[in-house]
């Protein structure tokens, strides 16, 4: 079966993801390659809405609740969206995935984080990245880079820098478990020196 790549971006908030991912996809677009670049939660029309649910509903959401409508958009997303353009070929740039998950709803402590993936696990039919990227960034400059950027607080950026440095610590957890799928990234590097170490890495797989 001819099959594309997927890459997966992880990360703290304010880590850089989504300039990452602009800046992947336009090199793999002057390459030629088909590039199909989307996120969790809200990759399709239903994960909008659930995205809606998780992030701004006002009130608590029960944790196992929680961690089911992440799983819940992640399988419609990789059913409708993901594994069909990795079918035809194409690059799959995501931001956040089942590792996202693991280290957001593990760092609770409510959950297990093994409960957590073997949830997405069975959702996603065990659909795995071929790489993950890691934008790690320290506690204090993930900070000064959320409040330099004013928006819309979502209810987990509004949670304590304590769940934060949890969730960098299970992110650091994964990526030593498994290095052969991830590349940790300093990203309080400049941009175009980030840039560049993922480009060698995915030039590697292509
Ligand atoms: P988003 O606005 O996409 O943040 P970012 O730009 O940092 O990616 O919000 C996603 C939030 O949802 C983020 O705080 C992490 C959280 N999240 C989970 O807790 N579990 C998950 O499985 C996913 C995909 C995201």
């Amino acid at each position: 079966m001819t099959r594309g790549l997927f890459v997966t971006l992880e990360g703290g908030d304010g880590s850089g993801k989504t300039t990452q991912a602009e800046l992947l996809e336009a090199w793999l677009r002057e390459r030629g390659r088909s590039v199909v670049r989307t996120r969790e939660p809200g990759g399709t029309d239903v994960g909008v809405e659930v995205r809606e649910i998780v992030l701004h509903h006002r009130g608590d959401i029960a944790p196992r609740a929680e961690a089911l409508l992440y799983a819940a958009d992640r399988a419609h997303h990789v059913a409708t969206l993901v594994r069909p353009a990795l079918e035809r070929g194409d690059v799959v740039l995501q931001d956040r995935y089942i590792d996202s998950s693991v280290a957001y709803q593990g760092a609770g402590r409510v959950l297990d984080p093994d409960e957590v993936r073997r949830v997405s696990e069975w959702a996603t039919g065990g659909l795995s990245p071929d790489l993950t990227v890691l934008l790690d960034l320290d506690e204090e400059s993930a900070r000064a880079r959320l409040d330099s950027a004013p928006r819309r607080f979502d209810r987990l950026e509004a949670e304590a820098s304590e769940f934060h440095a949890r969730v960098r610590a299970a992110y650091l957890d994964l990526a030593a478990a498994e290095p052969e799928r991830f590349l940790v990234v300093d990203a309080s590097r400049p941009v175009d020196e980030v840039a560049a170490a993922i480009r060698d890495r995915v030039g590697a797989l292509l």
